[in-house]
């Protein structure tokens, strides 16, 4: 037989080591309006990759440091894994193209977008609001996603408005 306080505690127990589902965490993520980022580096043979993300922010000035994280089943993350560097190109709200195509299974992504190699070599796209081109300093086991810590080496800023993501919807981040 169990009483009330036995019944609330099973609950409890049963529910803190499973935690959110992915779904309920996915659709109350999405709450956070964020802006959308295309992360690019280069494999030992040259070739470029590309992956949309919004998980990229900031982490320390001195040093200068940002991060982004990766999911373990992304085509590209053997090539993050093994790379020396990253560079993270934020996208201008006339970029949506530009975002699905480095979120999607299209291959060849570089032929279809203009860009430069930047300081280090790795691909910077034009038009974007902000580049960073940063050298890895450290990665983090985070679950289902590797988190990725770059030392920026250089920065720079364009013209043009921010992209905006929110609700899974795309916006821009208009002057106030
Ligand atoms: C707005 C947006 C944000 C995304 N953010 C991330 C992210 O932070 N990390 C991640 O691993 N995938 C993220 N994705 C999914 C990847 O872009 C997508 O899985 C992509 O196909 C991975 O490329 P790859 O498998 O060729 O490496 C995002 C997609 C979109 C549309």
């Amino acid at each position: 037989m169990q009483d009330g306080s036995q019944t609330r505690r099973d609950q409890t127990e049963s529910a803190a080591p499973t935690g959110a589902a992915p779904d309920e965490l996915r659709a109350v993520m999405a709450n956070f309006a964020t802006g959308v980022a295309v992360v690019t580096t280069r494999d030992t043979d040259g070739t470029p990759y590309g992956v949309t993300v919004n998980s990229f922010n900031s982490v320390s000035l001195d040093p200068p440091l940002v991060l982004w994280s990766l999911g373990l089943d992304a085509f590209s993350y053997p090539v993050f894994h093994r790379a020396a560097g990253f560079a993270v190109n934020l996208l201008a709200d006339d970029q949506q193209d530009i975002c699905r195509l480095f979120a999607s299974r299209q291959e060849r992504r570089f032929d279809r977008v203009a860009w430069q190699a930047g300081p280090l070599g790795l691909p910077l796209l034009d038009g974007a609001v902000a580049r960073f081109s940063c050298v890895f300093w450290a990665r983090y086991p985070g679950g289902d996603h590797e988190i990725m810590v770059g030392r920026v080496i250089s920065c720079t800023r364009g013209p043009g408005r921010p992209l905006l993501y929110s609700q899974g919807r795309f916006g821009s981040a208009a002057p106030g």
